[in-house]
Parts: C-alpha cells; structure tokens; sequence
C-alpha cells in the first residue's frame, strides 16, 4: 500500500491516497472483493466461450449461439485481415431483448425511463410496456417508408423519450442508426449523413438548453440542403413536436409562454418538400410489430468519431456482442440492482449514451433518467435536485461536468440530501485527483464507491475501470481490467512491459463489444486501431501501470484533444480554420483548461497584410462553430507569423504545446529548420495562463 509521507499534509495525503468501498455496498454487491474479482476476470480470460456463453444465455435468441464456434478473431495484419466475430450465425433481435423480454419477465409496468426536461416542472415518464408499443408504432412508420434491414437511418435529436424509441424502432426492424449529437453544425451533420447514405433524417422542431434555443430543424433543412448539392437525396425528415408543443404534462413551471427564452417557432417551411411530423405519422400504423431477426453479427449502428486525419470515423458496432457487453458492464460496473434508478448525465449523440443510456440499462430492465437539460439551468444545483426527486442511486457524469460545478462550491450541493447515492460513475478523460475528491467528499458525502470507467467509442462499453464492492479506489485511476480485456502496456517499438511502466495502452484479444469495423473502410480501421502495433488493438491513449497493478490513464498520444470529454482531432479544427481567406497555415494542440480538462489553441499564420484583431479572432471562431459545431470552439488564437517545422516542413506540434503551455523547457530543438520563431512565438503568446 502507497505509504504517505509523514511531511505532508492531509490534503496532499488524500491525493495519493486509498479510499475502500463503503461497506454497505459491499454486503450487497455482485462484487464484493478483489479476490472474486480477480476469479471471475481469470475465468473470463481462461474461457471466454464459456463466461459469455452464460450471459448470453441469459437472452433471448431465435437461434442460440454456437459454443463451439462462439468466437474468431484476428488482430493481426501480418496474418490476414482483421477481423472479429462473436456469435456469428446465432440470432436475435436486440430491441426485443430490450423490451419484450422484460414485459414477459413482468417488468411491464416498471418506469423505463423518467424523462426530466430542461425546465423544472416539465417531466414525465414511460414505461417498459409504453416504451415497447411506442417502439413498435415507429417501427411500424418506417416499415411503410419503405425502411428495409440494413438501410441508414440518421438521426439528430434532443434528449427526449422520442431518441430511444427511434434507436430502438431502428434495431426492431434491422435498420442501422447513426445518431449525430445535436450541437454538431449543419455541416458536420451533412457530412455523416452523405458518408453512410442514410435515406432518413429523424429530427426535432428544436430543444432548450438552459435559456438557449437550438434550431435542430433548420440545421437538419440545411444539411439536407448540402446532401442535395452534393447529388444525394434524403428521402424523407421526420420531426418530432417538441419545443413547440409545450410542456406534456401541462404544469410546467415556469409556463411556456412566460419562458425566459426565445420565441419558439411554431410553424416550418417544408423546404425540401420531404418532411412530416413525428405525430402525425405515428397516429395511424398498429402498435404491433414482429421484429426483424438478426444475426450476431449483423450492423446494430455506426457512430461517428474523429480520427487523427479531419474525416470522421463512422464506427460499426454489430448486434450480439454489442449487447450483452453493455449488459455485463452496466450490471457489474454500476452494480445496478432491479429496482434502483439510475442516470447517466451523457448525450445519448455520444457512445456513453448509446450504451450507458439505452441499451445497457434496458438489457437490465433499469429504470432510468432521462434528461434534457444542463448542469446550470435554473441553477448549478440541477443535477443534485434532479438526484432527489427521483432518488437516482447510481449517478453517471463527466468530469469536466464536476469540475465546472466545483467552482459554484460546496453549498449549492449541500442544499440537497442525496442520501439515495451509492455510486459514483465519471467518463470521457483522465479524472484529476481534485475533481475526484470533491466528487466523493462533497457530492458523495464519502458513503458511495466511485467508478472511474475508461472505454472509446470503438470499445463499445467499459474496458478498463474500478468495481464499485471490490476495488480499493485511488483518485484519479481507471484502475483495473473488465471481465473479457487483456490490456498490455508496450513501448513506441511495440515491446510489451511488465511491472510498474508507463507507455502505449493496447488490447491482446476482444471482448464482445469491441467495434467491428469502421463504415465502408475496414482498411482504415485496420490501419487506424491495428497497424501501430501489429497483433494488438491500439487505444491511442497513453498509460501508466503502478507497483498495484492499477492503470492509470494518461492522456491521448495521438493528434486527437479530449475537449470537454469529447473527441476533436486538431486537424480537423485547423481544416476549418485554413477555410478563412485570412489565414495561410493553421497549426492547432491542446492546452490544460481548468474545466474542459483540455482547451483548444490554435496558432494561424496569417496572409502579408491582414491585420490580426479581435474582429478576425470572432471571424475565426465563428467557422470553426460552422464547419464543427460549438462544442469545438477554439479557446485560444495567436498569431503565429512563423511555426516551428522540421527541415522537412513538418509542424513541430510538441514544441506548440509547450508554447501552449507556457512551458519553456521545450528540450531537444536540433532538427527545427529555424529555432527563431519560437521566442517570437513565446513573446507573442497571449496573457492567459
Ligand atoms: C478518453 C468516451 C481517462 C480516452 C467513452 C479515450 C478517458 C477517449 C476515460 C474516448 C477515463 C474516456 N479516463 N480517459 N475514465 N474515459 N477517456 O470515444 O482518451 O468519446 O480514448 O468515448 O476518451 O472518447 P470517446
């Protein structure tokens, strides 16, 4: 055990430091002890046909899977294609397992989810049977469209109980979603839509955020304006009445007229001529519907993710595995009991949603929250209210969201009870130690576990984390393997390490949840995850390994920022900002953010003449905004007449992040063409941190 030095002081101590599971938690948890921890992963590992087979079992299956034939992989190029299959030839159904299967287990009448809105007062909740007859109607509407097994389906909503019941409509009838979260640009959502060709948009009239009002409907009409141009047809937009149908239980509060926010739109020009609203087509199909049966491997959706190049990537994830990884890892990893509720604070338009929202929680017949709105409306003490009125007991957030409300202090979080809690989930990029111990202290009242989950859009579920009964838990690690992952850590020659080390964190084998491909390019995907280090499963993150065995993740070692918890490659911020006739070259990296956990700095070398100002700076943001989204606003612009490039002309990115950082120390500078522009570039750098 780390043993803390007598000199420093309590704080300091608590940062290196142990914390257990509270007791209670243990006497009820799946996993109540490292060694039935250690047991159970050495089984899964030892026999994995066997350790799935079980869970699987558990489904629901038109034809079982093979246990002879249960899986084939290979990770390594130099013996072929990659390739990975689970359960191939067994069939199934996902949504059914979802939804039927629960009513027959007479979960019926349990509340799939609470839907909470924006504004306090606007909520309302659907239950297992609801959510299943919903399910089938939609099904049903996009049966008549003409929606065969295997056709895209875009898909560009609020969070509202209308998101699952399309992702669910989709699998029902074997059409693959491609959700593309709602702060995206018109450009960004056009760009995914065209990649996968997907012949339906389903959308919203818009959504608050807070006070602020997001148009879906017109970026949805001016993506599929861009589709046009480009010589692709969307053939038809659904729209959900959403804003603009008020509150849907009527006591809204404050009441929809009164609202401290924008007009809403009550009416829409049917631009392309293709549009209908969610309602009306709902109003007349049957609330019965067979599903589609499926094979294991058949597509269940793609999500789109950002590579290191500017195209995103449109990550497959298939149905089987898919399906009962997300339902071992929400069982064990939040060790969640029939009956409890639980929230994941996630957009169901990122991964965590996808499996932490919907499928993982439904496979367990959860009752869930789900939440429209931010951490800071009506005030920063959202999160917590919401926690007591529906008594979540497993909570589930990011830790740029924690930091950002640790600076509204302790309390507005005391105002509440939150004595529900038991556990403690965080996602999306490193957690620091600071973060973690307000999120136990002061959020957890030190009475819950928390789990700090590390996972990828590509691992389609938690690869690496803590559980919640068994594992001592150290601010600030993801701690240890999940059932099925055999994680190595190897150096930049692919060498792996033993023992305390740090380097490259890579997977020997898959687990179920593994994404299968990226869409229409599986040579990408093998160049992207398996080339570097040919036989393994590349991350992309770096990672530590300590003295305990515990991992601790370090960051990314590729051009990819983690803003916010979300994914942005830097060239695909430069792209944009190379788009203003104003800017020659663009270099961009991140910078430590106290709150987005990383920022984004952008250097532009600007044309002869153009003068940098504040007017250029708004100009420069707004495009990023434009061709992105919002969330991918840059933090920081300088003006960089001269970047720092190798004798071959390469942009010397390590050196701009110590620039970044204010950090001087920028170690070996012999291969720079002209060392120069990096005083002038320190001289120059803004007065921020
Ligand atoms: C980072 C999000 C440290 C990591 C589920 C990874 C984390 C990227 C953690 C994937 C964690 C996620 N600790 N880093 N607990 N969770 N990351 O695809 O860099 O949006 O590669 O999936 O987030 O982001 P993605």
């Amino acid at each position: 055990m780390a043993s803390a030095n007598d000199s420093v002081n309590e704080h300091e101590k608590e940062l290196v430091g142990w914390f257990y599971p509270p007791d209670k938690l243990k006497s009820e948890a799946y996993v109540s002890s490292m060694d039935q921890y250690k047991e159970t992963y050495q089984k899964s590992i030892d026999d994995p046909a066997s350790f799935w087979g079980d869970i699987a079992n558990e489904f629901h299956w038109k034809i079982p899977p093979n246990q002879e034939k249960f899986m084939d992989f290979n990770f390594d190029t130099r013996k072929g294609n990659v390739s990975i299959k689970w359960m191939e030839g067994a069939v199934t159904n996902i949504s059914y397992n979802m939804l039927d299967r629960n009513v027959e287990k007479g979960l019926g009448d349990n509340v799939a989810f609470y839907w909470e809105g924006n504004f306090p007062g606007d909520s309302k909740q659907i239950t297992y049977r609801e959510l299943l007859s919903e399910v089938c109607k939609f099904a049903n509407v996009l049966k008549d469209k003409g929606i065969k097994k295997g056709d895209r389906i875009a898909i560009y909503m609020p969070m509202i109980n209308e998101l699952v019941v399309a992702m669910l409509a989709c699998a029902r009838i074997g059409a693959v979603h491609s959700i593309v979260f709602g702060g995206f640009s018109a450009e960004s959502l056009a760009e995914r839509i065209l990649d996968s060709k997907c012949r339906i948009l389903i959308t919203a009239d818009g959504s608050y955020r807070g006070k602020k009002l997001i148009n879906l409907k017109e970026i949805s009409d001016e993506a599929i304006g861009m589709c046009k141009e480009e010589g692709f047809v969307v053939e038809s937009c659904i729209v959900v009445q959403h804003v603009s149908r008020g509150a849907d239980n009527g006591n809204s509060d404050p009441p929809v007229a009164k609202r401290p926010c924008p007009e809403v739109p009550t009416h829409f020009d049917d631009v392309h001529g293709i549009d209908c609203w969610w309602h009306d087509v709902m109003s007349s199909v049957s609330d019965q519907c067979d599903p589609c049966w499926t094979d294991a491997e058949d597509p269940l959706f793609m999500l789109y993710t950002s590579g290191s190049t500017g195209k995103p990537k449109g990550v497959l994830h298939t149905v089987g595995g898919y399906m009962i990884y997300t339902a071992t890892t929400f069982k064990y990893t939040f060790d969640y009991h029939p009956g409890e509720v639980y929230w994941c604070t996630a957009d169901i338009g990122w991964i965590t949603g996808h499996s932490y929202i919907t499928y993982g929680p439904l496979a367990n017949g959860a009752t869930n929250v789900l939440f429209e709105g931010t951490p800071f409306y009506p005030d920063s003490g959202r999160f917590w209210d919401v926690v007591d009125k529906y008594n979540v007991s497993k909570f589930y957030t990011a830790p740029t969201a924690i930091r950002a409300l640790m600076k509204f202090g302790k309390s507005v979080v005391k105002k509440s009870s939150r004595k529900s809690l038991k556990v403690l989930g965080t996602v999306g990029e490193p957690i620091n130690p600071e973060a973690w111990l307000w999120y136990y202290h002061t959020v957890g009242d030190a009475q819950c576990a928390i789990v700090d989950t590390y996972w990828q859009t590509e691992t389609g579920g938690h690869v690496i984390t803590s559980l919640p009964g068994a594992t001592p838990m150290r601010p600030g690690a993801a701690s240890f393997p999940f059932f099925g992952v055999v994680p190595a850590i190897v150096d930049e020659h692919g060498n792996e390490l033993e023992g305390p080390c740090e380097g490259f964190l890579v997977m020997k084998q898959p687990w179920p949840g593994i994404a299968r491909t990226i869409y229409g390019d599986h040579e990408r995907f093998e160049r992207v995850y398996f080339s570097k280090f040919p036989g393994y499963y590349t991350t992309g993150d770096g990672c530590k390994r300590d003295s305990n065995g515990y991992y601790w993740i370090t960051g990314r070692t590729d051009d990819c920022m983690n803003v916010s918890g979300h994914l942005l490659s830097t060239a695909q911020v430069e792209s944009a900002l190379v788009e203003h006739d104003a800017v020659t070259e663009a270099a961009v990296v991140s910078c430590p953010h106290k709150e987005k956990g990383e920022g984004i700095y952008c250097f532009t070398t600007l044309m002869e003449g153009v003068e940098f100002n504040e007017q250029l700076k708004n100009e420069l943001k707004q495009k990023v905004r434009t061709k992105i989204g919002p969330f991918a606003t840059p933090d920081i612009i300088q003006n960089a007449p001269g970047l720092p490039k190798t004798r071959s002309g390469k942009i010397m990115r390590r050196v701009l992040r110590h620039v970044a950082k204010n950090d001087k120390n920028i170690g070996d500078t012999t291969t720079m063409a002209d060392s120069s522009v990096v005083d002038t570039l320190f001289e120059n750098r803004p007065n921020v941190n």
